[in-house]
């Protein structure tokens, strides 16, 4: 892409320079949200990782502290990888995280630290035990190069449990680990979960409440349903199931028996390594999930900068049981500016609408409420497409016509709609004609510039759009769209890097590229001020 300042995110998470992957250990821990992530204090390419630590009050103004976790004993001395904390009986946290531990390959261990002063509520120092670490390594069989990123650790019984992600031949599992006192840790016999999928990444475990229910549980407090999520190393994608657990032998079973191979996921855009985290201030769970880059890696280098963390987001079961819910934490909404709106403009075959007098287009946040006259025109979903939503919106594009869309928005455009990139909904009729809903992401018109990945991204949204309604929310930061279908049950984040859509260059429309007219109900967009971001 160009170098330009104007495509550096405004108010997603990001240090002033390097690259940035996973998020670790988030918590709420007296009166601070706090933020560890992957780091490398020397490049902004992937290598030297070491535990970089911000602190909030909001999950939106962030401030840097010190790296908290780095190389300093052997079993961490060549790279300190993904884990997470868990607040222990008496409050004060404990962080378990991966060490690499050989130059020559990549051996994988866990380790464990302690704040060094618990009283101090931004924990900037943590003491790493040496009568304690490693606290697990990889005994005969276990695959040592595929042996990482420690859960949150729930009590359950006696005992404390925690998952470790791995492999057995291409098995993908969540291994489970019992300790009476936190510090001693035996392997159970058997893993939590096991499927057919490769390596899991970054697993992550935790109860929900029943249907619809948006107050978040404590992780060992007891779930009406269990999440059980892994982050496949073969296809970088972050996959769900939602499931019963049983805590008397650590087993758990999706309730969709083809749950592990459905293949549910929390975005289905750019989007990895993400974990969860019970917030008692407020009473919810929050996900926070890493972005990765789509510009070329020398302009990545060329900027100084690579990767984001996504708008923390609130997660629920959704009423049906079946999936989650996430919106955007409500604190994102502090940083909004003066409202424009539009209400009951008609969008007919063909057409579009600017959305004027937004200050900022680049850096905005914008909700929009859409109700199609009627879904006869809607395609039929042909069998070909395999079910398959990436692939069916790679075929049909926002760029063509449809029957029941495309229609949705065009964000970070260009003034000629040389750029834009579509965020959009179509909808198709099954075998027995009832409607199937396609929410995508198509950045493949996002920028002039060459050597950029622009794939389009989409998945299916499980909404009744029997009534002709379907909303959408996109947080658009100049480098990033994350969208929110149908009031979070399909999420899609994008990165783009547009060449003339950038800063005040930056446009909003409303487009419909299908044959029934649409109906904007109500939409307000909002300019969004830029918050406190690590000093940069
Ligand atoms: C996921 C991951 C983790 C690992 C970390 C290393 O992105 O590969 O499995 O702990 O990143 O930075």
């Amino acid at each position: 892409s160009i170098v330009s300042p104007l495509l550096r995110t405004g108010y997603h998470f990001q240090p002033p320079m390097n690259w940035i992957n996973d998020p670790n250990a988030p918590m709420y821990y007296k009166g601070w949200y706090h933020l560890f992530y992957q780091y490398n204090p020397k490049g902004a390419v992937w290598g030297n990782i070491v535990w970089a630590h911000s602190v909030s009050r909001d999950l939106i103004n962030w401030i840097a502290l010190e790296p908290a976790i780095y190389p300093s004993i052997p079993s961490d001395q060549y790279g300190c990888w993904s884990g997470s904390a868990t607040l222990l009986h008496d409050g004060t946290p404990a962080i378990t995280y991966t060490g690499i531990s050989r130059s020559d390959i990549n051996y994988q261990v866990q380790n464990i630290a302690f704040p060094k002063n618990a009283s101090d509520p931004l924990l900037r120092e943590w003491v790493k035990p040496p009568e304690l670490n490693p606290i697990a390594v990889p005994e005969a069989g276990i695959n040592a190069t595929q042996f990482r990123d420690p859960t949150t650790a729930w009590f359950a019984g006696r005992h404390w449990r925690m998952l470790i992600g791995g492999v057995r031949g291409t098995r993908g599992l969540a291994f489970v680990y019992r300790s009476r006192d936190f510090k001693r840790w035996t392997r159970a016999k058997h893993p939590l979960h096991s499927a057919m999928t490769g390596m899991w990444e970054c697993p992550d475990f935790f109860p929900v409440s029943g249907a619809g229910a948006e107050n978040g549980l404590d992780t060992s407090e007891h779930g009406a349903k269990y999440v059980l999520k892994n982050s496949l190393d073969l296809t970088r994608y972050d996959y769900y199931t939602v499931g019963s657990y049983n805590g008397s032998n650590d087993r758990y079973v999706p309730d969709d028996p083809a749950g592990d191979y459905r293949r549910l996921r929390y975005d289905y855009g750019n989007f990895y390594a993400s974990k969860t985290f019970y917030d008692p201030a407020k009473r919810r769970r929050v996900l926070l999930g890493w972005a990765n880059e789509s510009d070329s890696v020398p302009d990545d280098k060329a900027k100084g900068w690579a990767g984001i963390q996504a708008i923390p987001r609130k997660i629920w079961l959704d009423p049906s049981g079946k999936q989650l819910l996430q919106w955007p934490v409500e604190e994102v909404e502090k940083l909004r500016g003066k409202p424009v709106s539009v209400g009951g403009k008609v969008v007919k075959p063909g057409e579009h609408f600017e959305v004027t007098g937004l200050a900022t287009a680049y850096q905005a946040d914008v909700e929009a409420s859409f109700e199609v006259s009627s879904l006869d025109k809607a395609e039929p979903f042909d069998p070909a497409y395999d079910n398959d939503a990436q692939k069916l919106c790679g075929i049909k594009g926002a760029d063509v016509r449809g029957g029941v869309g495309p229609f949705g928005l065009w964000v970070l455009a260009s003034g000629d709609l040389q750029e834009k990139t579509a965020v959009f909904f179509r909808v198709f009729k099954d075998g027995y004609g009832k409607p199937k809903v396609l929410m995508c992401t198509d950045p493949t018109k996002s920028s002039l510039s060459p050597d950029l990945y622009k794939p389009t991204f989409a998945g299916f949204v499980d909404t009744d759009i029997s009534s002709g309604k379907i909303s959408l929310r996109s947080l658009i930061d100049r480098s990033v769209v994350e969208s929110f279908g149908a009031g979070g049950k399909t999420c899609i984040l994008s990165r783009v890097y547009p060449s003339m859509a950038i800063g005040t260059g930056a446009h909003l429309y409303v487009f419909n590229n299908g044959e029934a007219d649409v109906k904007v109900s109500h939409l307000t967009a909002w300019d969004m001020k830029k918050p406190l971001m690590n000093g940069a």
